[in-house]
Formats: structure tokens, sequence, C-alpha cells
């Protein structure tokens, strides 16, 4: 089937992007409202920027009234009504029901915090706290807002870093198992991170001339 995405109600766009872009690794994002309200949200359309400087990013929608969702009010700038700093922890296995939970929308001003079985810890260098239960938490301030259509795509510059001593292996390594990180699938799935396989770098030797 050949597809023009632009003829395609944008559920059916929705259901080919989310089930064929798998899987997707989850930001949990902690930010703090100028009034000092913690919000904690997940979104999957996450990924690595680059590591020179180390940024991320991830991507909002809008609420169905075409309004702000709460992550991305908090993590404007001061300027533009935000606090403009957040925090992105992991999604894993552990706390993958409260991750799910988070993405109830509440009312601006309420904080999730209140609601599910995860506790904060304060940050280093941002003012947002990080879930404490969290193995990695990278400390973000915004670098650019890049609106793509009704979505806004959050750049952030990781200012400081979180990783938990029994998840750091030799040389600087992550353990995946230890990690647990899970990914988002379509729909109400997900899929954990336990079943891997290595494949070395490097072309296939010419087939030898005899
Ligand atoms: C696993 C998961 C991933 C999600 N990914 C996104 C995403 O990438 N972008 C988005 O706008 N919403 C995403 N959502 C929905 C938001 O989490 C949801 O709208 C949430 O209420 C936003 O919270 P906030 O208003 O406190 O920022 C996701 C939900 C779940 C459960």
């Amino acid at each position: 089937m050949e597809i023009d995405p632009e003829l395609l109600d944008p559920s059916t766009r929705y259901k080919l992007l989310i089930g064929s872009v798998v899987p997707r690794p989850i930001a949990f994002v902690s930010s703090l409202s100028p009034e000092g309200v913690v919000n904690l949200a997940p979104f999957s359309y996450f990924n690595a920027v680059g590591h020179k400087p180390l940024a991320l990013m991830f991507s909002v929608s809008r609420k169905p009234d075409g309004s702000d969702k709460d992550t991305l009010r908090n993590v404007r700038p001061r300027s533009e009504g935000g606090t403009g700093e957040y925090v992105i922890n992991l999604a894993i296995a552990s706390y993958a029901h409260q991750v799910a939970e988070c993405a109830e929308p509440l009312p601006y001003g309420e904080s999730e915090f209140d609601y599910v079985d995860l506790s904060t810890a304060p940050s280093r260098v941002v003012q947002p706290p990080r879930v404490a239960e969290s193995p990695v938490a990278f400390e973000c301030r915004t670098l650019q807002i890049v609106p793509v259509g009704e979505f806004s795509m959050v750049i952030g510059q990781v200012v400081h870093l979180f990783v938990r001593d029994d998840v750091l292996s030799e040389n600087n390594r992550i353990d995946a198992d230890k990690l647990g990180a899970i990914g988002r699938m379509a729909g109400y799935e997900y899929c954990h991170t336990g079943d891997r396989f290595e494949i070395p770098n490097g072309l296939p030797k010419p087939p030898s001339v005899s």
C-alpha cells in the first residue's frame, strides 16, 4: 500500500506512526510551575539529540481545548510564563503503572505526585525535583521549543545527571538489566528491554577471487 499521509485523517496517521516507530523510549518529565506545583507526565515522542552538548528532545501535543499541556507550560522560558527547567526521569518496569497513571489529565495547579505512589528527590542544579525512584535523571534547561504544526518539540540541554550507583558498571557503562527501562508500543502496549543481541560493526569481507 502506498500512502499520502496528508490524505489520511489524523487518527489513522497516529496509528500508523505509533505502530511502526517502536519501541519508543519514554521521558517521564517532572517540571515546576511558577507557583511551585510539581508536575509529572510521560512522553514517548522522546529521544536523544546529541552529546556535544548533552541534549534531549520530547514532543508535546495540545490539550483537546487547544491549550498547552501543563508540562509545556512549565518548560517554556520564564519570559513566556514557564520556569524553563525540568527533569527527564526514566520509565522503568518497577513503576510502569505509575507512568501510565500520570498520563491522566489533572487541572493545572494539581500535582501527580499527590496521587501516584512515587516520591520526589531534590535536583542538584534545576528547581524541579527528580523522581526519587528513577535510576537515571537528566536535569534539563530548555534550549529551544520548535513548533511543528500542532506539536511543540522541546529541546533541552542536560545541566546535571543523576545515575544511581547500582546501575553503573565498569567503564561508565549503564547495566541495561539493572536499569529495567521500558518502551512504548502502540495503544496500551509496552515492552521490556531484556531481549537483546549483539552485532559487531563492519562490512562483510568481499568474496575472495580465485
Ligand atoms: C506512555 C505514554 C506516552 C505519552 N507520550 C506523549 C507524547 O509523546 N506527547 C504528548 O503530547 N503526550 C503524550 N502522552 C500523553 C500525556 O502524558 C498526557 O497528555 C498528560 O496528561 C500530559 O500531562 P501534563 O498536562 O501534566 O503535561 C503519553 C502518555 C503515555 C501514557
